[in-house]
């Protein structure tokens, strides 16, 4: 499958998608985790997305095409398609994605909107904790790990985002919805576009993905 997730902070991109990747053997990028593990590994491009990433803001669009074409390029896992969670972010995203697929004479199935109101998002952000090798993430009260402050499956510790913070988060929303819901109307217009009711619970979200994606259009 050839698809993108979109979606603002803590509507369920992260959650939804390794789920996606294991049931059409694929590849999940996440180009927040991916400036996260550079961030970790303290490379220049790290040291200046940790700032921007911190207030909220975008990393530059030419870095991020580039994250991208990389990856799928290079990836082995994205030979099966390719779930993208976060990106594309802005319109020149959306434009760029198109233009590496058309050279690799491919297309976008499915731009899947994750709606969710604005309020119901700080206490899903707030109360997240991630394990940051994996990108998983748990909630402290809506997905609980089996024990406190530990990954399910490595037993290693689990963090808290440094964005995962009620004002940040008042930023990303903000440049969401005048960088990102563009992009929606982008996909509207190519036809590829299709909502669902994210504030459901995630196994009834996971529902509605598959309806979409298994719709075979
Ligand atoms: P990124 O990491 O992509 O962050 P984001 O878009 O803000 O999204 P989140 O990861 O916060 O939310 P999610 O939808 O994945 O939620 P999750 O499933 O974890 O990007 C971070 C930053 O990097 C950006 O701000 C930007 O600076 C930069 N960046 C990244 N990509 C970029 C790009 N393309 N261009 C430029 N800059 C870029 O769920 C959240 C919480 O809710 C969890 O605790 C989860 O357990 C819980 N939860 C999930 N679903 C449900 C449910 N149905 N019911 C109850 N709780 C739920
Ligand atoms: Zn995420």
């Amino acid at each position: 499958v050839r698809m993108v997730l979109i979606g603002p902070p803590g509507a369920g991109k992260g959650t939804q998608a390794p789920k996606l990747k294991e049931r059409f053997s694929c590849c999940h990028l996440a180009t927040g985790d991916m400036l996260r593990s550079q961030v970790a590994k303290k490379t220049p491009l790290g040291r200046e997305a940790k700032k921007i990433m911190d207030q909220g803001g975008l990393v530059r669009d030419d870095i991020m095409i580039g994250m991208i074409k990389e990856e799928l390029s290079n990836n082995k896992e994205c030979q099966g398609g390719f779930i993208l969670d976060g990106f594309p972010r802005t319109v020149p995203q959306a434009e760029g994605l198109d233009a590496m697929l058309k050279e690799r004479s491919q297309s976008l199935q499915h731009a899947v909107e994750l709606q969710i109101d604005d309020s119901l998002l700080v206490e899903r952000i707030t109360g997240r904790l991630v394990h940051p090798a994996s990108g998983r993430s748990y909630h402290r009260t809506f997905n609980p790990p089996k024990q406190a402050m530990t990954d399910d499956i490595t037993g290693e510790p689990l963090v808290q985002r440094s964005d995962d913070n009620a004002e940040a988060l008042q930023k990303r929303l903000k440049t969401y919805h005048a960088q990102t819901s563009p992009v929606v109307n982008y996909y509207q217009k190519t036809g590829i576009w299709k909502g669902l009711d994210a504030s459901q619970e995630p196994g009834q979200v996971w529902k509605s993905m598959l309806a979409i994606v298994d719709s075979g259009s």
